[in-house]
């Protein structure tokens, strides 16, 4: 079955996202809607896009003291998104009081949002990690911890780099979701994400979904752009790991 990538809105209003899902009309999408746009616009952007039927990832990386964010994704289940997440770092007792909210907050007769767990962003180095954060481990040891962490609290997955999705695999099982952006395709920039893969590879590494912002939202020609990257990602002739029996 073909899935959709993960396409990120990253733009400032409402009105420049109308523009840029133009050429999108009558495609129902999979979209992320990160902070940028979010505190711009409210709920009101997730109630758009809901009408134009596109599923939604609700991108706000929540990460405070358990009862703010269990409140506070009580709040965000209620706009019926199809997924949202927190960081790691927040712990354990974070993470699950986030789906004590989720399943609270979630309409009656309506399916919980998932709850992803961040790792380690995509933009951090194994350098920064260690000099910044002070932690002595190498990055793969940091984020497939997390992984088991965040599958220990009950999150139904993480949001990792490609490089990382084989090791927590072994760790957490194919069924473990890996949601992966810092992907690009092989003639772009990689900006300001250190850890980049192409969404072929992707896929054979064992990503479960996509994450796609500035590779589409950039191109010249954005639906030709998106085409090639669903393309890619749907293309399953060579599988360098094998989901099943990891
Ligand atoms: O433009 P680009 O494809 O790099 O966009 C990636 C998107 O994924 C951005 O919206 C970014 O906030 C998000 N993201 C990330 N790394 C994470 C989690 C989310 O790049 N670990």
């Amino acid at each position: 079955m073909e899935t959709e990538p993960i396409l990120a809105l990253d733009f400032p209003d409402w009105n420049q996202t109308k523009a840029f899902l133009a050429p999108f009309y009558g495609k129902p999408l999979y979209v992320k809607v990160g902070m940028e746009l979010y505190f711009q616009n409210g709920p009101a952007i997730i109630e758009a896009l809901k009408a134009e039927n596109h599923r939604i990832f609700l991108d706000l990386k929540l990460h405070d003291i358990p009862n703010t964010v269990k409140q506070a994704m009580k709040g965000l289940a209620k706009l019926g998104v199809d997924m949202v997440n927190v960081h790691a770092a927040g712990g354990r007792r974070m993470m699950e009081a986030a789906l004590e909210g989720l399943e609270a907050g979630t309409p009656a007769g309506t399916s919980r949002p998932l709850l992803l767990a961040v790792t380690q962003l995509t933009s951090t180095s194994e350098l920064e990690m260690q000099s910044e954060q002070l932690v002595a481990v190498s990055l793969e040891e940091s984020v497939v911890h997390y992984a088991k962490l965040a599958k220990a609290a009950g999150c139904n997955g993480v949001v990792c780099s490609v490089h990382e999705a084989v090791k927590i695999s072994e760790a957490c099982g194919a069924e473990f979701l890996k949601v992966t952006p810092g992907i690009r395709l092989q003639t772009d920039q990689s900006h300001d994400q250190s850890r980049v893969a192409d969404p072929k590879t992707a896929r054979q590494l064992g990503a479960s979904m996509i994450v796609v912002g500035r590779s589409i939202t950039k191109a010249l020609d954005p639906l030709q752009a998106y085409q090639q990257v669903k393309k890619l990602w749907n293309d399953y002739s060579k599988p360098l790991v094998r989901n099943s029996g990891l």
